[in-house]
């Protein structure tokens, strides 16, 4: 059916904007689907003057899921088909590098263990490990045919999605580090090591918007955290690369996704449009980046940004009760 729907619009002409929306905050509050934003969608899918389905992606700092997993889920909370081609969340961009990595052994951190060394697998990171594997390791584990943690160096530690477990993170990270990689091994002077481990994270996000009156801190305070015993423990914090809202990684991985979205719905010889817009709750991350990027940036009141807290640390184009306003104004101003 979704792709019957795709193939109908091959023959036209895409509409000369596109938008790309947060999800936490303006779509969804923790479990529950905010009003505003079936109604916003239903607009895009058709329900315009244009008549025409209007691209769009959703652009997540979220994540601890494989990326099928949570369209199905969304696609049932919001009652439209969201499909993997419109879905990026923080480690997506991940996909990009696991050539780098393939068999080479990597930390990943975040969410339900297993379940996020499964998304790491299916991006290709074939030896992935969590804390726990760290932790359940033995020497006496050298025979018994697995990976020998005190032999094979862990090359990267990636942080996907908000760890759980923050002392025993934070423990395991700043072994892996000071040791080059090596599980139980002597802390060699990072300045001595031949190839220091990368530490990745996927989210900067110090707050975020749940279904809690205030907001929750996000793997932006897990980096805060780690990077402040890391200090405290070697006199300095770490190297590190951040991807994620607001990153010009992140927001130029999501207009590639956003081109090949419009060219699954209107052809391959579609081109995006040079106006997209940006719908976001919180202004460290949604607007940040989307103005950087040039791109339309519309702020939401509905997520972490409170108006009486005064001006948002980085303008909007547009301030918007929510995202169906949000959507109905830009439409409006497209025409
Ligand atoms: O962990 C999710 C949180 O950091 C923010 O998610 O959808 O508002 O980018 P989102
Ligand atoms: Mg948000």
């Amino acid at each position: 059916r979704c792709s019957r729907n795709i193939a109908s619009n091959a023959s036209q002409e895409p509409p000369p904007f596109a938008f790309v929306f947060d999800i936490d905050g303006v779509l969804l509050r923790g479990p529950d689907i905010l009003p505003a934003a079936k109604r916003a969608l239903n607009i895009l899918e058709g329900d315009n003057v244009l008549r025409k389905k209007i691209p769009y992606i959703l652009l997540t700092n979220g994540g601890g899921v494989g990326e099928h997993e949570r369209c199905e889920k969304l696609s049932a909370q919001l009652g439209l088909p969201i499909s993997p081609s419109q879905y990026c969340q923080a480690h997506t961009i991940l996909k990009k590098f696991s050539h780098k990595y393939a068999d080479k052994p990597v930390l990943v951190l975040g969410g339900k263990l297993d379940t996020v060394r499964k998304v790491a697998h299916g991006y290709g990171y074939r030896k992935a490990f969590t804390t726990l594997d760290v932790l359940a390791w033995k020497p006496s584990h050298r025979k018994a045919g697995h990976d020998d943690f005190s032999k094979t160096p862990i090359s990267a530690v990636f942080v996907y999605h908000d760890p759980r477990n923050w002392a025993l993170d934070v423990q395991v990270a700043c072994d892996v580090i000071q040791s080059g990689g090596i599980i139980g091994g002597p802390y060699v002077n990072l300045k001595d090591q031949d190839e220091p481990v990368e530490l990745i994270f996927c989210n900067p996000d110090l707050l975020w918007k749940s279904d809690f009156d205030r907001p929750r801190l996000g793997q932006g305070a897990f980096k805060t955290a780690f990077q402040a015993v890391f200090q405290a423990v070697t006199g300095s914090e770490y190297p590190h690369v951040q991807f994620g809202k607001p990153t010009e990684a992140t927001y130029e991985f999501a207009e590639e996704l956003l081109e090949a979205r419009v060219q699954e719905m209107y052809g391959s010889g579609a081109r995006l449009s040079s106006h997209i817009y940006m719908v976001g709750d919180n202004p460290e991350s949604d607007i940040a980046g989307a103005n950087f990027a040039e791109w339309f940036s519309v702020l939401v009141k509905t997520g972490v940004y409170e108006p009486s807290y005064g001006l948002p640390s980085h303008l909007p184009t547009y301030y918007a009760d929510d995202v169906e306003e949000a959507v109905k104004w830009a439409v409006d101003r497209e025409m």
